[in-house]
């Protein structure tokens, strides 16, 4: 049987964080090194500039991006890793795709609504204030990204499982429409077990609530951040609740079940909040040091990280040149 696709894009608009790599990047890897998958990730820089206008922290944040990814396990020989700027043929598709989608499709993807609702709950006159095309069409740019490789798997968080739903239907439509089966219909997978992982403050953590906690950050900082977490102020010595702390729940994602069980029990024991903190700032440290230092090579120079993205790109461009040729045949253009 043909391998099945694994595609995921990342937007690249900020550090990478503890957030991102349980939820995001940690999955993709380990689903990348199944045998019977073929993995395709990529950079989203096009869905980028919906909101980002600076071109230097673009251009960083692209490279930064692949950097952590490779860090943290994919291997860009069994992997595709490559930037969705330099894939042509995507944005060919999305034209293709935007002539099969109802506008009302895109009045209810989520991107957009949110959009309208801040402007609601602001008072703004305009409900479409601050949004572009760019925003509004977000939708079909994913399908394309997604439909020109053919995936059948697509991992993401749970607020782009629409936008997946979304690619799906409009490969639906299409096939429909000619009655074949041009386009693989898509499916995304959520991993509901990482779904929530506390921030420093203890709600979701996220950029937009700046309660997190970057990966490739010098140890200083780091440590800084896992000092300022919230806890209650019960005393070194009265016994705590494991599950309701924060420090916990981070701890857990890092540390082996033994480590874990031994740390639930010193909770138990009435471990000092500050010891907690040095213990989470202990695991956090040895468990991302090998991919700081590969972090740290691969951003020094990123002449290695060129060469990734050529060679993405050439093997990328090989399956989607096939996709745009079936859909230029299917549709009755040159
Ligand atoms: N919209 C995704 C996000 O914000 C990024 C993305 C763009 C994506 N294209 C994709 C994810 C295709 C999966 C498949 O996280």
């Amino acid at each position: 049987m043909a391998q099945q696709i694994v595609l995921t894009g990342i937007k690249p608009t900020g550090m990478p964080h503890l957030g991102n790599w349980v939820g995001a990047i940690k999955p993709t890897v380990e689903l990348s090194q199944q045998p019977d998958r073929q993995g395709f990730f990529f950079i989203a820089d096009y869905h980028a500039l919906t909101g980002l206008r600076d071109a230097k922290a673009l251009r960083h944040y692209s490279y930064s991006l692949a950097a952590a990814w490779i860090a943290l396990g994919l291997d860009p020989h069994q992997s595709i890793l490559y930037r969705q700027s330099d894939i042509p043929e995507v944005f060919e598709l999305s034209w293709v795709l935007a002539c099969f989608s109802p506008k009302g499709l895109m009045n209810r993807a989520h991107a957009y609504k949110a959009q309208v609702q801040k402007n609601q709950e602001t008072g703004e006159e305009d409900v479409d204030a601050g949004v572009n095309m760019g925003l509004y069409t977000y939708p079909i740019l994913m399908a394309a990204d997604i439909l020109i490789m053919n995936s059948k798997w697509v991992p993401v968080g749970s607020d782009q499982q629409q936008h997946v739903e979304i690619a799906r239907d409009l490969a639906q439509y299409f096939n429909r429409q000619y009655q074949r089966e041009v386009f693989t219909l898509p499916d995304a997978l959520i991993d509901q077990s990482t779904a929530v992982l506390p921030g420093i403050d203890g709600r979701k953590m996220s950029k937009s609530y700046n309660n997190h906690i970057p990966i490739f950050e010098t140890a200083d900082r780091i440590r800084k951040l896992i000092m300022r977490i919230e806890t209650d102020s019960s005393r070194p010595g009265e016994p705590k609740n494991p599950d309701t702390s924060t420090i916990f729940q981070l701890y857990r994602l890092l540390a082996t079940p033994e480590e874990t069980a031994a740390m639930a029990r010193q909770y138990e024991n009435g471990i000092a909040w500050k010891d907690a903190k040095e213990a989470l700032y202990a695991r956090f440290e040895e468990s991302f040091r090998a991919a700081n230092q590969r972090y740290r090579e691969l951003m020094a120079d990123t002449s290695e990280l060129d060469r990734i993205f050529a060679d993405g790109k050439d093997k990328a461009r090989q399956v989607t040149q096939k996709t745009i040729d079936r859909v230029r045949r299917t549709v009755g253009v040159s």
